[in-house]
């Protein structure tokens, strides 16, 4: 079968899927490519293994040709990719969750809590300009995590992982999804919570919801006014959960203390303003950038190339509905 992989990936998933018999093109450009560019280079072949900067919608899966079967997903979030679309032409859609992933995603989201409660990037800023006379008794003065309120939006693996976290700092934890969670309240000790109360109690409000119709634009003007006066946003999901603007006249105003953003609204565009203020930390959507993770997202993603062509079911399938009716 003839694959195509739109951006070379680390670790050495590459080589197994080129070992595996099939004819593997790997795009020698080391950035995202351009629709035609996709289009010219994917054009005829069986399978795609795309990024999340790849979008792939029914158009594109007809251009390619009707031959094309796999989609294969480098993310666990998969907003890149419409799926509607794709189950509608028969093609499988899988995408990579694991708990390496998901593990240095609640890393990245405790590291951006930390990092904003204790003032981390400016203090270590201020100290690389040479700010750091001696001691002093009111220098990055800071917020306790310790015993605070931490309010996780969207219960599911990662989510859980950030609350389990949580247990180490004596930490009162609410969490809404779409309905209570009796075996994670057990587990856990996490409390089920609207959102609206969410958002009122808590002083680390956490974003840990898939990017979808209903939860583009979640946090906008009304719901940061609902937030508690003082707290902070993190938000490591998606970054169109959030309406940037409306985070900055939030920020601005006083009324969020600071927010720490790993996920853009218009990626890689960030809104300037969010880049100059004291109280943001934007990392550069390396929330499941460690070995662990990217490796098990290589072997995932190569696997599910390897298993569907084989006719096994690969492990993690986006669209299952289409398996049974899938092209061949
Ligand atoms: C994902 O997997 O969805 C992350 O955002 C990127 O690794």
């Amino acid at each position: 079968m003839k694959i195509f992989v739109t951006r070379k990936i680390p670790g050495t998933a590459l080589d197994k899927l080129k070992s595996s018999g099939h004819e593997v093109n790997i795009s020698d450009l080391d950035r995202p490519l351009t629709t035609e560019e996709l289009l010219e280079k994917g054009k005829g072949v069986d399978a795609l293994l795309v990024l999340l900067t790849d979008k792939i919608d029914g158009k594109v899966i007809d251009a390619l040709g009707p031959q094309l079967k796999i989609v294969s997903n480098y993310a666990v979030g998969f907003d890149n990719i419409n799926v509607e679309e794709a189950t509608q032409r028969g093609v499988v859609v899988a995408n990579t969750p694991s708990d390496e992933v998901n593990e240095a995603v609640a890393e990245l989201t405790w590291a951006l809590m930390l990092s904003l409660s204790r003032r981390i990037v400016e203090a270590d800023e201020a100290t690389r300009r040479g700010g750091y006379k001696g001691w002093e008794p009111d220098i990055f003065l800071g917020t306790d995590l310790i015993g605070k309120t931490l309010g996780i939006v969207g219960l599911g693996r990662i989510g859980s992982m950030v609350a389990r976290r949580a247990k180490g700092y004596n930490m009162t934890v609410l969490y809404n999804k779409r309905s209570p969670d009796p075996e994670a309240e057990a587990d856990l000790g996490v409390v089920f919570s609207s959102l609206d109360d969410l958002l009122a109690k808590s002083d680390y409000v956490s974003l840990h919801v898939p990017l979808t119709d209903e939860t583009r634009h979640m946090m906008s003007k009304d719901n940061f006014a609902k937030m508690k006066q003082g707290s902070f946003l993190i938000n490591t999901a998606r970054g169109a959960i959030v309406n940037e603007h409306d985070l900055v006249e939030a920020l601005k105003s006083g009324h969020l203390s600071g927010a720490g953003l790993d996920v853009y609204d218009n990626e890689p565009n960030i809104d300037p303003e969010l880049l100059v203020m004291p109280n943001t930390i934007t990392t550069p959507h390396i929330a499941s950038a460690t070995y662990a993770s990217r490796n098990k997202m290589g072997t995932l993603a190569v696997d599910a190339l390897i298993d569907g062509f084989s006719g096994k079911k690969p492990q993690n399938l986006v669209n299952e509905e289409v398996w049974e009716t899938r092209r061949k």
